[in-house]
């Protein structure tokens, strides 16, 4: 079942070992990338850029290289538009960089934009690895500037949705109980989802210790940025080569995660009309595998109608709980974001600041995610909608 949907089996959605290299003949785009903080920093990459000559993709075969390439691209991208900061974005990509990435996004279903599929499910690996996944072993194998903070920012995701990794397997077997009516398993399900979400939410609280506030909003989220809903690129972005017209696409979040949806397609979570189109808008920015188990779950049989008309008390419990450590997470995720971005948001942090090379640049992001959301009116509602679910017992 898991396998058909590109699951792993201990990992979830978060991919398995990637590849952090590709054949040879893509050596330029590699040296770009792997170097990418350095080429920002000193204000070289735009030109480097020009310089690169176009490439076939006719060499990259399989998914996992398709990924590594997709991932380097996307990295390559964000520095290019927003290599001066959020004053002087790129208002077109090269054709050197825009026709690759523009063939290996249609091949892989996604579109030509850094995805969290990209930064935060396939850019991860093990110093030592002969040691565990916990963050002291871990690094990213393509950064921005932010330094520690912002690599440990990709990595604390991904840790946090490799615990989703039973959820994601308690949706599948809640979704086979409810259609054997096997009451029992239905019940173990929403238990595993419960432990599942608290997981998460363990695995979210360190990003305290290890992504400053600071560095965080001043530096790193810039280059998660798209050219959608944001009116530093209100047309959006050329891809010369490619079509005459921009194209508008929106920055990199995690409300492009495919946990969190198939979690609340599975629990029947009614969002309001504004978030729940834009989260709807995010599944277009999920690889179509990951994509492909939401849509599974939303047109199987609905566990909230299954649960209210099996008037089971415990099994009503359950499914409380299980919500309930849904709105938990949320909540926490609520106060992270008071940290990260309203906070140095009011206290100006939002340009030169340690290790932000562009004075004063970093301003025109505040009200929004990187996502393109309005966060706190979005976020408030998503979790809000959340516990509406909830039902009330007599
Ligand atoms: C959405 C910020 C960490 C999961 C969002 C949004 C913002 C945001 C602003 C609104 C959408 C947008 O426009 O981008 C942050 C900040 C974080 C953080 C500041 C930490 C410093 C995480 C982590 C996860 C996560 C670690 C878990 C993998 C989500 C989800 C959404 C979202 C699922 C969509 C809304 C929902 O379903 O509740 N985040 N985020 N975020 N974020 Fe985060
Ligand atoms: N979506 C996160 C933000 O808006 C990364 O900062």
């Amino acid at each position: 079942e898991l396998k058909s949907f590109f699951i792993s089996e201990e990992y979830g959605f978060v991919l398995e070992d990637p590849l952090t290299e590709l054949p040879h003949c893509y050596q330029p785009w590699m040296d770009i990338a792997n170097n990418l903080t350095h080429l920002i920093k000193t204000h070289q990459l735009r030109d480097l850029v020009k310089k690169m000559p176009l490439l076939s993709t006719l060499h990259l075969h399989g998914y996992r290289q398709l990924r590594l390439a997709h991932l380097a691209l996307g990295f390559i991208t964000m520095g290019y538009v927003w290599q001066e900061g959020l004053h002087q974005p790129a208002q077109a990509l090269p054709k050197a960089l825009a026709v690759p990435y523009c063939n290996v996004s249609q091949a892989m279903g996604l579109p030509p934009i850094l995805v969290y599929a990209d930064c935060v499910l396939a850019n991860w690996r093990l110093k030592d690895p002969s040691r565990p996944m916990e963050i002291g072993n871990l690094d990213t194998i393509f950064s921005f500037p932010g330094g520690e903070s912002g690599k440990n920012f990709f990595l604390v995701s991904m840790l946090v949705e490799k615990s989703a990794n039973s959820g994601i397997q308690g949706v599948i077997s809640a979704v086979n109980a409810m259609v054997t009516f096997d009451i029992s398993s239905l019940h173990k399900a929403l238990q595993r989802i419960t432990l599942s979400l608290k997981n998460m939410e363990e695995a979210f609280r360190i990003i305290h210790n290890h992504v400053d506030p600071k560095i965080f909003h001043g530096t790193f989220r810039i280059y998660l940025s798209g050219w959608r809903d944001n009116p530093l690129l209100p047309d959006g972005l050329w891809y010369e080569g490619v079509r005459e017209e921009p194209l508008r696409l929106s920055g990199g979040s995690a409300a492009q995660s495919s946990s969190i949806q198939s979690l609340d397609t599975l629990l029947g979570i009614q969002h309001d009309l504004d978030s729940a189109g834009f989260l709807r808008r995010m599944r277009s920015y999920m690889p179509p595998s990951h994509r492909q188990l939401i849509e599974t779950v939303a047109a199987s049989p609905s566990l909230r109608s299954f649960v209210l008309s099996s008037a089971d008390p415990s099994l009503c419990q359950a499914y409380n709980t299980c919500v309930s450590a849904l709105v938990a997470l949320r909540s926490y995720h609520l106060n992270a974001v008071a940290r990260y971005i309203t906070v140095p948001r009011q206290r100006g942090q939002t340009g030169p600041v340690a290790g932000c090379p562009f004075r004063g640049a970093c301003e025109g992001l505040s009200d929004r995610g990187t996502g393109g959301s309005n966060p706190m009116t979005f976020l408030k509602s998503v979790r809000d909608c959340t516990r509406k679910a909830l039902i009330t017992q007599h």
